[in-house]
């Protein structure tokens, strides 16, 4: 499974490209709101920081646009500014569209906000590179999510499509645990998530034990 940073942040992006040889971004306009930048610096900082790799950078377009048309218009122009770059497009009858015109002039496309089995199938339908189930908000607002990446996993599998799915707005480390094991092809998180999945109390117990073992032990004759 791909690790992707969803975030704008660029030391949070370096940070993980350095420790973590991240596999590629997700961003969406809070993220680059959080950022603190202008929308088109924030993404050309972004293009230069995977520049020469072949690390996929999910960009949404303006949120506000729902006539396909202007959404296919904008992706075409975000996806000249850098290789990288795969147009993020919100699950919608206009959004699906927009995804089968874009994928029919060869630029790659991420579905977000998807929320159901049948939004990613439309998704997949429609020719999109990625498609991203959002678990943290399903679970906000109480829906369980217990087989929704492993349907969708098994949707794309049986009907032979392409799609990648991309694991999304995870919060802690059992729900990358959960959606490595549905069948999720790459997940998104934050750096804090990612970090806090790296430890755990017992391994700073164990570590204590063997660096009181390491003391307590002559270190020659
Ligand atoms: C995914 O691509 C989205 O950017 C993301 O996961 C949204 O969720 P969050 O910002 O609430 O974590």
């Amino acid at each position: 499974m791909k690790l992707f940073l969803d975030s704008a942040i660029t030391d949070e992006i370096k940070h993980s490209l350095e420790y973590w040889d991240l596999d590629g971004l997700t961003t969406n306009p809070k993220h680059v709101q959080n950022s603190g930048k202008p929308f088109m610096k924030v993404i050309e900082e972004i293009a230069e920081l995977f520049a020469g790799t072949e690390k996929p950078v999910s960009v949404e377009v303006d949120p506000h646009i729902i006539d396909w048309e202007q959404i296919v218009e904008q992706g075409i122009g975000l996806s000249k500014m850098s290789p990288n770059f795969v147009i993020k497009v919100g699950a919608s009858e206009n959004g699906f569209k927009a995804i089968r015109e874009l994928t029919r002039l060869g630029i790659r496309t991420n579905a977000t906000l998807i929320f159901s089995v049948a939004q990613a199938w439309h998704a997949a339908r429609a020719g999109a590179y990625f498609i991203s189930p959002f678990i943290g908000w399903k679970e906000t607002y109480g829906d369980s999510t217990t087989t929704f990446i492993l349907e969708v996993a098994e949707m794309l599998d049986r009907h032979q499509y392409d799609s990648e799915i991309i694991a999304a707005a995870i919060r802690n480390g059992r729900q990358i645990a959960d959606v490595a094991l549905a069948g999720a092809h790459c997940v998104t998180a934050g750096l804090s998530v990612y970090q806090e999945s790296m430890q755990n109390p017992y391994t700073v117990h164990g570590e204590k034990v063997f660096q009181n073992a390491w003391d307590a032990t002559p270190k020659s004759e």
